[in-house]
């Protein structure tokens, strides 16, 4: 297993300058913050949204392709305000979305309805809840929920992109003076989560198209908190913890160098 010799390149934590460890123990003690913080937020923001609790695949594909219920109107109407209202006026109402929502018939027929059973609550008077009084009010709960929308992963992407680079960048040099074997293992740990970055990013415009997408955004997710985590442990522990390895020592022992 150990038989694969050290590159001529190649230093073990034990053979850099003290000070190179200080600040590559400081860098991965922030960054181990960062992605502590990360997982919260991300827990935060879609745990819940397909209406159960916990973080599914679901969740993925109600943030990025919206719920595929039709709009929020709607969802309201056949769920938490369908008691507000006779069965034919709520139907009446949803097919009237479903046609476009249009303002003639708006004035003619859909007004009186809205302001006889929603506006006692729904006049903008509460601050919570949503105002439905005038067509463009109501307009904004008729539109479709598709999801987060196309400039907004846009933005998302290209922070993510330099953002995750840079972390695995970062955390993958100073893996990269981890005496690890066998060899194609440490390969992996330090290539893979790049890849799934691209992944990643990647899957949440397919969500889009394909809904099992989302399945990739999460594998993808996973791999790069795995290997955040190996290559976080393996090195912390190799820097402080760890006995130099044998190769490191005999090399420096043939070449007369003291290991510090
Ligand atoms: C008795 C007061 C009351 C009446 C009457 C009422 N609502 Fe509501 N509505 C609420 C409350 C409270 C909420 C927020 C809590 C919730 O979402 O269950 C809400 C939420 C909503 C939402 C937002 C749901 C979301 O996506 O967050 C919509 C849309 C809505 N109501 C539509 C209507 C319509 C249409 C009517 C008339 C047919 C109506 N409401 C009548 C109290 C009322």
């Amino acid at each position: 297993m150990s038989a694969t010799p050290l590159h001529r390149l190649y230093n073990h934590y034990s053979e850099l300058p003290f000070s190179m460890r200080i600040l590559y123990s400081g860098a991965l003690c922030i960054l181990g913050m960062g992605y502590l913080f990360a997982i919260i937020y991300l827990t935060h923001v879609y745990a819940g949204r397909d209406g159960k609790p916990g973080l599914s695949e679901e969740d993925l594909v109600v943030a990025y392709s919206g719920t595929g219920k039709g709009s929020r109107l709607e969802a309201a109407l056949r769920g938490p305000m369908s008691t507000m209202l006779p069965a034919e006026e709520a139907n009446a109402l949803v097919s009237w979305v479903q046609k476009g929502a249009d303002r003639p018939t708006y004035e003619t027929f859909i007004r009186p309805t809205i302001e006889k059973r929603c506006m006692t609550c729904h006049d903008g008077s509460n601050p919570h809840l949503i105002n439905l009084g005038g067509y463009d009010n109501i307009k904004k709960v008729t539109e479709q929920d598709t999801g987060t929308d196309i400039f907004t992963l846009v933005r998302v992407s290209h922070i993510h992109l330099f953002g995750m680079t840079f972390i695995f960048f970062l955390v993958g040099t100073i893996f990269s003076h981890a005496y690890v074997r066998p060899l194609w293992f440490k390969y992996l740990v330090m290539g893979l989560p790049l890849l799934c970055v691209a992944i990643d990013i990647s899957s949440w415009y397919l969500v889009k198209i394909y809904h099992p997408f989302a399945y990739a955004t999460m594998a993808a997710g996973a791999v790069q908190g795995l290997s955040f985590a190996i290559m976080w442990v393996i090195s912390m522990y190799q820097m402080w913890i760890g006995k130099t390895p044998k190769a490191v020592l005999q090399r420096s022992e043939n070449q007369g160098v003291v290991i510090g």
